[in-house]
């Protein structure tokens, strides 16, 4: 099969990968509404091209927190790598190196941070703050100490989301030999608290506990986001986690002018969920976004043909972002204007 765009990679990966770990992938929580709402709202805004600037090719390099990228696209978190191909996240790490593009390495990775930053490039790390801060800080000194240049915190689990894919198929435990390579300690692997007594205080705390600077993933209502700017976060992601937490939760792209607004430009504001198109990244761009990042189509790659499979994924979106912006009339991502996006 030929691989054209981020879509048909997917159909790629469902052939290659034992189904239930496809379904891990691929699924969002109970009746998926908002795993369909994501990739459906981009489908329906409109772009608004402007003609005649007579500019040369577009540049898409930039910086994003102070980082390099050579496109403003990310490769969000996403956790357990392995079930996707045998190196897992030391492929996916090399890709996005080569690639010259920013990986958010996932705290629940199936190799050590320490392992990713062998392989990768510039690496963030997501964290979830664990009730116990003495390894919650413990986990932070290691991310500093690995090289990764800012912490994403994810602020949309409190709990586990609901899903029923995963029930049906009974996977509630990794495969032998797969683990949480970052909660292993003392011959034996932590397990993971996702906890509803995380609050603000965390997030002060922790902002006093590092001198990277600190994201908030899975900023979704305008208060939240006014809130987090005042306690001193660095940056926002504007996400639902995929539809893989609450279900029902709004399109991303819906939310990202209501938040764009209260945020006022004070920080560097990204979004995911759903992105699978150049045009897809440009609305986002256009709405406020400084960058996007990019889950499942990454882990399609990597099931497909490892690093090559992720490289393959990263130039392709490349070429359409690329395209896209010609097409509006754009010399760069921060030349388009929110007026170009109609719904
Ligand atoms: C995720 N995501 C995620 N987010 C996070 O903060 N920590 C994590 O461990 C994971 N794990 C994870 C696993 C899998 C299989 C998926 C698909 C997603 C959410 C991820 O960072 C991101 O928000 C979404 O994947 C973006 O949506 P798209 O691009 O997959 O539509």
């Amino acid at each position: 099969m030929e691989v054209f765009n981020l879509r048909d990679f997917e159909d790629m990966a469902r052939e290659k990968l034992d189904p239930v770990f496809y379904d891990y992938f691929a699924s969002g929580a109970q009746d998926e509404v908002t795993l369909a709402a994501n990739e459906a709202a981009f489908r329906r805004l409109a772009l608004v091209p402007r003609i005649l600037r007579g500019h040369g090719p577009p540049q898409l390099a930039g910086r994003v927190l102070g980082c390099e990228s050579s496109m403003p696209v990310l490769l969000a978190p996403t956790a357990f790598h392995r079930l996707a191909w045998p190196e897992g996240e030391a492929a996916t790490a090399r890709a996005a190196r080569e690639a010259g593009v920013i990986m958010i390495a996932a705290m629940l990775s199936t190799i050590t941070i320490e392992e990713i930053a062998a392989a990768g490039g510039t690496l963030w790390f997501q964290l979830y703050i664990q009730p116990d801060l003495g390894f919650t800080k413990s986990l932070v000194r290691r991310a500093e100490a690995a090289g990764c240049r800012a912490l994403v915190v994810t602020v949309d689990s409190p709990a586990l989301g609901r899903n029923e894919r995963g029930d049906r198929n009974d996977f509630h435990d990794l495969p032998p030999g797969i683990f949480c390579a970052n909660m292993r300690g003392d011959g034996n692997v932590r397990q993971v608290r996702l906890s509803p007594e995380i609050s603000w205080r965390h997030v002060e705390w922790l902002c006093g506990e590092t001198q990277l600077p600190v994201l908030l993933k899975g900023v979704l209502h305008p208060a939240d986001a006014a809130q987090a700017v005042d306690c001193g976060v660095d940056g926002l992601i504007v996400s639902n986690h995929g539809g893989r937490q609450l279900d029902t939760t709004p399109a991303t792209i819906d939310r990202l002018p209501v938040i764009a607004d209260v945020v006022g430009g004070r920080v560097p504001l990204l979004l995911d969920g759903g992105v699978r198109r150049g045009t897809d990244v440009v609305k986002a761009l256009a709405l406020g976004a400084s960058a996007v990042a990019l889950g499942r189509p990454v882990l399609w790659g990597l099931a497909v043909g490892g690093a090559d499979g992720v490289a393959r994924v990263l130039s392709l979106l490349r070429g359409e972002l690329e395209n896209a912006l010609t097409l509006c009339g754009a010399d760069s991502p921060g030349a388009l204007t929110k007026d170009q996006v109609v719904g």
